[in-house]
């Protein structure tokens, strides 16, 4: 134990830093299984990449079951889903599977959420008995070091943190190219707040209304592990029966990539379980592009939708009810591409024909600098969000600081001067490496 003046800052200094760096030491062994996580994967997925071309050849059943799979995931994320894609959703299913189970203490989570029960099929079909744990055995200090740290952390918010960090730092080892390219880092909850207490006042200033009243439903369009969702419950938590009805009607979320869609359905449903003391199916997350689900897009007052065509399987059924309904909130912080520095970076996010010509059509047409290169995620979130609010609402979104002034987003600032009655910007200063007054490193 150590024993200081509170009043001696030259004692209490170094007492400080080495109480907060204290690591439990499961937790300790966990960055350190991490750590070794990076180095072991690759032969492990070389090792399942292999197993999947063999059964490919082999198995007609396996080869039946990812081609159905390959078919929903074209219906419901976006038609250039190919298969390898779905190669990789199954590789980071099998592999986070476990995790989730021990975290979360959920083990029936695989056989009950619609997606995952998909994947857990096709797993069925490719690994026979004990496989599983024949090829996983690599890793197996890293899901050690898992177990241990799951043992211990008991509070739902350390749940949490534990699976944002996990969102993050398995990307990054699984696929940093994917990684870059889907925008995979958590929101601080500290900014979440903010933009919902904001969202909520604005709301109100602009439309009489709070969040968390009947009518106002809202979206996260590009959910990672569903910070914004959760916070949003936490945000209604005093009111269980509209917090009840917000969860089932009007909370809505989308996510492309299947693992931050596990950490997020996780998510959502622990923290509603946690705040009102019982269990409910999140129904509103849907797996799909959200760029690429352009059904209801420019719809206004009047507008039939088209409810026919695609699978009639639940994911689908979701992105259609979602299509369905009068979004007047959309708030999140979508994918921002920060590898792209160079056309030969080889990791160009596709292209999404009816976002992009609206672009070409609003902010493009509006701007007067010489060259446009503004189809990046972000102006496509932008453009996407504004175009699926019916005749009034809001989008609340994370942006970087070129927004404000860069020359190339001059028919941005313009189109939205006119697509909106209101623009209010926080700049929080980000970017200050670019500001000419920044002094320091
Ligand atoms: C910046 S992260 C969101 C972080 C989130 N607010 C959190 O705290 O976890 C962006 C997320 O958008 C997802 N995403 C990227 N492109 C998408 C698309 N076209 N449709 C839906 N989701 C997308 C990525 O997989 C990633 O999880």
């Amino acid at each position: 134990m150590l024993r200081v003046a509170m009043d001696d800052t030259d004692a209490l200094y170094p007492l400080l830093i080495r109480f907060f760096a204290h690591e439990r030491q499961e937790i300790a062994d966990f960055n350190k299984a991490v750590k070794q996580f990076g180095q072991d994967l690759p032969q492990v997925l070389t090792a399942l990449r292999d197993l999947i071309a063999e059964k490919r050849a082999a198995s007609r059943d396996f080869g039946a079951a990812e081609a159905a799979f390959l078919k929903h995931a074209q219906d419901a994320i976006n038609p250039a889903v190919s298969e390898e894609d779905v190669q990789e959703m199954l590789i980071q299913h099998i592999l986070t599977e476990d995790i989730f189970a021990k975290v979360f203490d959920n083990p029936d989570f695989h056989r009950q959420n619609n997606v995952a029960s998909e994947l857990y099929k096709l797993e069925e079909k490719l690994l026979g008995y004990g496989e599983k744990q024949k090829l996983l055995r690599a890793l197996q200090p890293y899901y050690a070091g898992i177990s241990q740290a799951a043992a211990v952390i008991q509070s739902h918010s350390e749940k949490q943190g534990f699976l944002k960090g996990l969102y993050e730092n398995f990307y990054k080892v699984y696929n940093a190219k994917a990684a870059d390219r889907l925008g995979v880092v958590y929101t601080p909850g500290e900014i979440v707040r903010f933009m919902i207490r904001s969202a909520d006042w604005l709301c109100e200033k602009h439309f009489g209304k709070n969040l968390v009243d009947r009518g106002v439903e809202i979206l996260d369009p590009a959910t990672g592990t569903g910070t914004f969702i959760v916070e949003l419950l936490e945000h209604f938590r005093g009111d269980h029966a509209k917090l009840r009805h917000k969860y089932k009607e009007e909370l809505h979320a989308n996510e492309v990539a299947i693992l931050p869609y596990y950490v997020a359905n996780l998510n959502i449903e622990a923290t509603y379980q946690a705040i009102t003391g019982q269990f409910a199916e999140f129904e509103n997350l849907c797996f799909v592009d959200t760029l690429d689900n352009v059904d209801a897009l420019g719809i206004h007052s009047g507008h039939q939708f088209d409810l026919l065509g695609g699978m009639a399987d639940e994911n689908m059924e979701r992105v259609k009810r979602q299509n369905r309904r009068k979004i007047s909130v959309i708030i999140g912080n979508p994918p921002y591409n920060v590898g792209q520095k160079s056309e030969n970076d080889n990791n160009k996010n596709r292209a999404y024909s009816h976002i992009d010509s609206r672009i070409r059509h609003t902010y493009v047409s509006q701007s007067m600098a010489q060259k446009t290169a503004a189809y990046d995620m972000y102006v496509r979130f932008y453009r996407w969000a504004t175009d699926r609010l019916s005749d009034e609402g809001m989008v609340a979104f994370i942006t970087n600081r070129s927004f404000l002034d860069a020359q190339n987003l001059d028919g941005f600032r313009k189109t939205i001067a006119r697509d909106f009655s209101a623009a209010w910007v926080i700049d929080l200063g980000g970017g200050c490496k670019e500001q000419s007054d920044f002094v320091g490193d």
